[in-house]
């Protein structure tokens, strides 16, 4: 069975290069010719563990192909995935449909009957019935439910782990009112019947809810806990022993309740912005989504002000430098897409103080931050990179922990403290905002963690 994947970013390389494993035939298309030369070339544009090879695997074996030529990988494929970028939309916050109805309009140039067109890319409700609307106009001489039908193929693969989380998801979601696309689908991912992984068939509508409701309700969990972080600060009590103390009640669960900068990525931010645009837009505001939106983008002000207000206890600002660990919004991803880095260093570097970033994947040297004022804005140009998290540390008056990278999980204290400056208490400061130590292991260094007492001893 061919398929032709629309789109080959984070999920639709993944998902691509996951299919062929699993025996398709896939061609995975891109209308952005530098990244389809480099997948040509056997080089990977993003950074996910494991993809390198499965792609170079499964390249090796003509079960995957890239191009740009959409019409020829659409005509004659049975499922064609739309897997494109819906951004949130300058201004609004909605999602920003124009690449899917894009997408749509090239394919429906191109469809031979019989294909299902999927959308995995996350779309609001509604966005499976317009594209098929488009195709239907574009194309009078195809009929929906007999030449073609369009069904709802959500994706919840995260970066980092996305591989396995596609291999074996907690669950797939497949949104169709037609039998013949609920067949196709089906055998598509037959290979996971053999791992019982629960497949939920629903209508086109709810399966596009689900994926903005699961995201929705995984923010709300981290705003959560964010905010009794603050509050365990003021009474003395410690959010980690909290996070384990409610999350072991197996109706509430331990994950993603873990105390950080605010959420990032990809999808969180965009996403409960897009629900809460959904719901105001049908009179049914999510009241609960529109606070965690709030609670998260203060969140990242308040940690940038944090840092300033530890700074300020050493004097003026001004001249004085931060070591930042880590900029991505989580570990194992180049992604730096509402990385809380992307508010706390701008604020830092506008109120005089000098930034040092080290981080695994943008380091001094790294081929990534060629573009980097482009990607990230200008004062991003003001940023001095580190080769390692030493060299951000030497001279400056705070280590910032912004990232969980593994590497930041080992640190050499001696060296850290030997490294960083002496602060108003004589000690040196290491700012932890992921908790990734303990608080006992901070013997001479005044180490501010989040809703833990502070060390200053
Ligand atoms: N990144 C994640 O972790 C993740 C997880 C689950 C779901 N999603 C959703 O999946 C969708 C894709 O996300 P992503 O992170 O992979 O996006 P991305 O920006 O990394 O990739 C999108 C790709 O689509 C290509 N593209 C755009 N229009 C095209 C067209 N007409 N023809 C061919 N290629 C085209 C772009 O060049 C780009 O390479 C989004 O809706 C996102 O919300 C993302």
């Amino acid at each position: 069975m061919r398929l032709a994947m629309i789109g080959s970013g984070y999920v639709g390389l993944v998902s691509g290069a996951c299919f062929a494993e699993f025996g398709f035939d896939v061609v995975n298309v891109d209308s952005d010719e530098t990244k389809v030369y480099s997948l040509n070339q056997g080089k990977i544009p993003i950074y996910e563990p494991g993809l390198e090879s499965l792609v170079q695997q499964n390249r090796e074996k003509g079960r995957l192909r890239f191009t740009t030529d959409l019409s020829d990988s659409v005509s004659g494929a049975k499922v064609v995935m739309i897997a494109v970028g819906t951004p949130s939309r300058r201004g609004d916050g909605h999602a920003d449909l124009s690449y899917v109805f894009q997408a749509a309009q090239q394919i429906a140039a191109a469809l031979t009957p019989y294909t299902v067109v999927v959308t995995k890319s996350t779309v609001p409700v509604g966005t499976c019935r317009h594209v098929a609307e488009i195709i239907q106009r574009l194309r009078p001489d195809l009929k929906e439910g007999v030449d073609f039908d369009v069904a709802s193929n959500p994706e919840f693969l995260r970066e980092g782990s996305a591989i396995n989380d596609f291999m074996r998801p907690d669950r797939v979601v497949i949104g169709t009112n037609s039998s013949k696309a609920h067949q196709i689908l089906s055998n598509l991912y037959r290979p996971l019947y053999l791992i019982e992984t629960p497949i939920v068939f629903t209508s086109i509508e709810t399966a596009e809810l689900i994926k903005y409701a699961s995201n929705a309700f995984l923010a709300m969990k981290i705003a959560f806990i964010n905010e009794l972080s603050d509050l365990c600060e003021k009474v003395d009590a410690d959010v980690q022993e909290l996070a384990k103390g409610i999350g072991l009640d197996g109706r509430i669960g331990r994950k993603f309740l873990n105390v950080g900068p605010g959420y990032g990525g990809s999808c969180f931010p965009k996403d409960t912005l897009a629900l809460s645009k959904t719901a105001h837009d049908k009179e049914s505001p999510l009241t609960l989504i529109d606070a965690v939106i709030q609670a998260n983008d203060n969140r990242k002000k308040n940690m940038a002000n944090r840092i300033l207000s530890v700074l300020k206890t050493n004097g003026e600002l001004k001249g004085q430098s931060v070591a930042i660990l880590g900029i991505t919004f989580k570990p194992n991803t180049d992604d730096l897409r509402d990385a809380a880095s992307l508010v706390i260093v701008p604020t830092l570097l506008k109120a005089g103080v000098k930034v040092k970033v080290y981080d695994p994947l943008y380091y001094k040297g790294a081929d990534r931050l060629k573009n980097i004022d482009i990607l990230l804005g200008e004062p991003w140009l003001e940023v001095e990179w580190a080769s390692n998290p030493y060299q951000a540390m030497e001279m400056s008056e705070a280590a910032v922990i912004l990232t969980e990278w593994n590497e930041f999980r080992a640190l050499d204290l001696e060296k850290t403290r030997s490294l960083l400056k002496t602060s108003a208490h004589s000690l040196p400061t290491l700012i932890d905002f992921r908790n990734i130590y303990k608080t006992y292991e901070m013997q001479g260094i005044h180490y501010h963690s989040l809703g833990r007492k502070e060390i200053l001893s």
